[in-house]
């Protein structure tokens, strides 16, 4: 009775996630003494960097004032730095300042602000297919307005499909790379293309339309492909991030927004930022974690077993008969489902005490997510499984 409209439609949206944590706990509960393996989460079980505890207790310990108190809302300048330096050094042409940069609750609380600041309602926001579950959530909490744009059969940007869904309304495309959950990492001819594209459509309709670029797992790439930064192809341009991923920090809630210093506007849009941070009530980004990054250089989480396992799960569904795109990085697999119907294939997954995501949570149905953020012992342990499966649906 007390719940508004908008977020009964969400209970309704979340249904699969939910339900894929619920059948993973019953399942558990059903049958006590068998292992059950939930590759459902993109929640590593991996430690942070020894370097991150390290000094989040000497800075604990050290007696330091002021650890735990209100900061600006735009974050510690040292913080800033940091996140600028970094994003220079994977830039050929940004040269940002920390100015242009802000920290944040995580990505999820970056891309808010960042949709809070640039959305009036009725605006559209473009994503691809598949998507990052969350992103329709997000752009209905300012009454944006979502339109999806199809991807390749392989998951790239289909620079006609996008070309059709542009216009005026069109205000952000909102894009994901490395991508959850197909693994996919954008080129810099991707890029370049996405650029020439949206200034275009700007010149036509009058108005700018700012590219947003979410990515977590900038530092999760696998063979040493390059991950481009959007700053390098496109003024208008925004990077939402976090360091959930890459230092291992998921609960942490801790991340940035930048700003390309070439894009319209950029000084008064940073301020328009830090307001959106204060009036949605985030305020400013976890403290201790914003002393503690200046003092982290380049550490990251390893990343060969994530590498080990997507390189064992891929081969294991290749051989087995499934049809994948390999991962260049993030780490999820996203297979089509044998049969075609996704959510038969996690019914039977269940029946192997195996818990997997159907591919339409991500508006994509007929595949489905598997996670390998998980020890490779883990993994290994479900490759049987996954042959198996293959077998029963007639692939194997
Ligand atoms: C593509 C993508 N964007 C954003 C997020 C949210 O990240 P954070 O935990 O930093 O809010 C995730 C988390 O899984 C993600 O996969």
């Amino acid at each position: 009775m007390f719940i508004s409209d908008k977020l009964v439609a969400v209970l309704g949206d979340n249904s699969w996630i939910r339900k894929m944590y619920d059948r993973s706990c019953a399942l558990q509960r059903e049958k006590p003494y068998e292992k059950i393996y939930d590759l459902s989460l993109g929640n590593p079980v991996f430690e942070p960097p020894p370097i991150v505890v390290a000094t989040m207790v000497k800075l604990l310990q050290s007696g330091k004032k002021g650890l735990h108190r209100y900061l600006p809302n735009q974050g510690l300048v040292m913080a800033r730095e940091w996140v600028a330096a970094f994003i220079n050094q994977r830039s050929r042409a940004a040269s940002i300042t920390s100015d242009l940069v802000m920290m944040s609750g995580g990505a999820g609380g970056a891309i808010n602000i960042v949709l809070n600041t640039l959305l009036n309602p009725g605006d559209e926001v473009l994503i691809f297919q598949p998507y990052f579950v969350e992103y329709t959530h997000y752009i209905h909490n300012f009454a944006g307005v979502v339109r999806f744009v199809p991807t390749t059969p392989t998951f790239r940007p289909d620079l006609a499909a996008i070309e059709v869904a542009l216009n005026p309304r069109s205000k952000v495309l909102l894009i994901n790379s490395p991508n959850n959950p197909t693994g996919v990492v954008y080129s810099a001819e991707e890029l370049q293309g996405l650029a020439e594209l949206l200034l275009r459509a700007g010149r036509r309709f009058g108005h700018e339309i700012a590219l947003v670029s979410d990515e977590p797992y900038t530092r999760i790439a696998y063979d040493g492909v390059a991950v481009p930064s959007v700053f390098d192809f496109y003024p208008h341009s925004f990077i939402a991030s976090s360091f959930s991923k890459d230092l291992a920090l998921a609960g942490e809630r801790f991340g940035y927004i930048a700003v390309s210093p070439h894009c319209a506007d950029a000084q008064r849009t940073m301020e328009a930022l830090v307001s959106s941070q204060r009036v949605l009530g985030f305020v400013n980004a976890p403290s201790l974690l914003q002393h503690v990054l200046p003092e982290l250089g380049d550490a990251m989480v390893a990343i060969e077993p994530y590498q080990q396992n997507r390189d064992t799960l891929y081969q294991q569904l290749l051989s087995s008969g499934y049809r994948c795109v390999k991962p260049q990085g993030a780490f999820y697999l996203f297979p089509e489902a044998p049969g075609g119907d996704d959510l038969a294939f996690i019914e039977a997954a269940l029946r192997h005490n195996l818990v997997l995501v159907p591919g339409r949570t991500f508006g994509c149905p007929g595949h489905v997510r598997i996670s390998f953020c998980f020890e490779p012992a883990y993994i290994e342990a479900t490759l049987g499984i996954f042959s198996r499966l293959a077998h029963e649906f007639g692939i194997g």
